[in-house]
């Protein structure tokens, strides 16, 4: 029996209109362009605004956008996998009622936590479900809505993150292409470098935690950036090393897009020129869970089929891994 590959058969993506550029947050906090574009690589991000939207109206558009490009039905979705550190309530999962927006009435659905490696987590839990043989089309969605628990106050992470949303298809594949390694990795020892310290079980909403400003996120940034440029390094050269990749080899890197000087670091290690190394940074900024179904939108018509893509991504947890697919099809 030929093996099972999860291919990436579509994308999808959605981002909102609201630019946020680094002009209006000079207005709001004491920051400046050179500052920002000189240590992040962001120029502009998007924001969803408007009451009672949340990450399932960020991720609906960007499945629905991938049902309409592959001709299938939302119905015909098995199952869906949303990655999110901004669910739109505790429960229940945003991956239930990004369903029920597009119809997806006959998949079953839930969501991962992983923070920035979130959506590389859903990739490789989504694609066992399609290898297992059982399944037939996984959704996986990576979506965040960071603005929501930002604090526009704070120059340290108001002038990194935004809000976006990319969706992948997998589909079966006996030919050799899809999502074929995969390293994941976590260290919660590194939760105290980055983290929302209430609303969760340790330290539920209360009026203190709210005026203590504790629903926001909070960052150890200098602390995070040394884990994440070695974590992500580390582990994108060990995939290439067990899988006998050469620099040669890989068409392209899409890192995930946290800061411009940790995706320089981790091409320079993997000996890859800029020119495969899929940036986005400076139009969405730090989008969480949703920076590399983003990159992976905004190239899909460069991509060509047989092409070696290796995904990577660090985030809070600490969490970090990479994937090798080889690309599926051309647009
Ligand atoms: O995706 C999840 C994982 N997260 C990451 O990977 C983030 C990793 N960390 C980073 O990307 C960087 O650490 C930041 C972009 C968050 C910060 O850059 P940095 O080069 O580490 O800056 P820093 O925190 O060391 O601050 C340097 C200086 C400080 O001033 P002094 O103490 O040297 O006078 C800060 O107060 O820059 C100051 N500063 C700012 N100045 C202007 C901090 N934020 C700003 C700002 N505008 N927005």
């Amino acid at each position: 029996m030929q093996k099972i590959n999860a291919a990436i058969t579509a994308v999808g993506g959605y981002v909102p209109e609201y630019r946020l550029t680094n002009a209006i947050l000079e207005t709001m906090v004491d920051t400046n362009d050179e500052w920002i574009k000189s240590r992040t690589g962001v120029e502009e991000r998007r924001i969803l605004k408007g009451e009672g939207l949340g990450s399932s109206d960020l991720g609906a558009p960007a499945v629905l956008e991938l049902c309409k490009k592959r001709g299938i039905s939302p119905e015909e979705i098995d199952c869906l996998i949303c990655a999110t550190v901004t669910p739109d309530m505790v429960f229940p999962a945003t991956a239930n009622i990004i369903c029920d927006k597009v119809g997806a009435v006959n998949a079953f659905s839930f969501d991962i936590g992983a923070a920035c490696s979130g959506f590389l987590f859903a990739l490789t839990t989504g694609a066992s479900f399609i290898e297992s043989g059982r399944y037939k089309k996984v959704v996986v969605v990576g979506v965040d809505k960071m603005s929501s628990i930002i604090d526009y106050s704070d120059r340290a992470t108001c002038i990194i993150f935004g809000d976006g949303a990319g969706a992948v298809l997998l589909e079966v594949d006996t030919e050799g292409f899809g999502v074929l390694d995969s390293i994941l990795k976590s260290d919660g020892s590194g939760r105290q470098y980055l983290h929302l310290k209430a609303g969760g079980s340790v330290k539920p909403a209360s009026v203190e935690s709210v005026l203590a400003k504790e629903h926001y996120v909070y960052q150890e940034g200098q602390a995070v950036f040394k884990f994440a440029v070695k974590g992500m390094a580390d582990v994108s050269w060990e995939l290439m090393e067990r899988n006998n990749l050469t620099a040669d080899d890989i068409a392209w890197l899409v890192p995930h897009q946290a800061n411009l000087r940790i995706i320089d670091a981790t091409a320079n290690r993997m000996g890859l020129p800029k020119e495969k190394v899929m940036i986005n940074i400076q139009k969405y900024g730090n989008t969480t869970a949703a920076t590399l179904p983003l990159c992976l939108w905004e190239w899909e018509k460069r991509l060509n089929k047989g092409d070696n893509i290796i995904l990577a991504a660090f985030g809070g947890g600490f969490t970090w891994g990479a994937t090798w697919l080889r690309w599926a099809y051309n647009s």
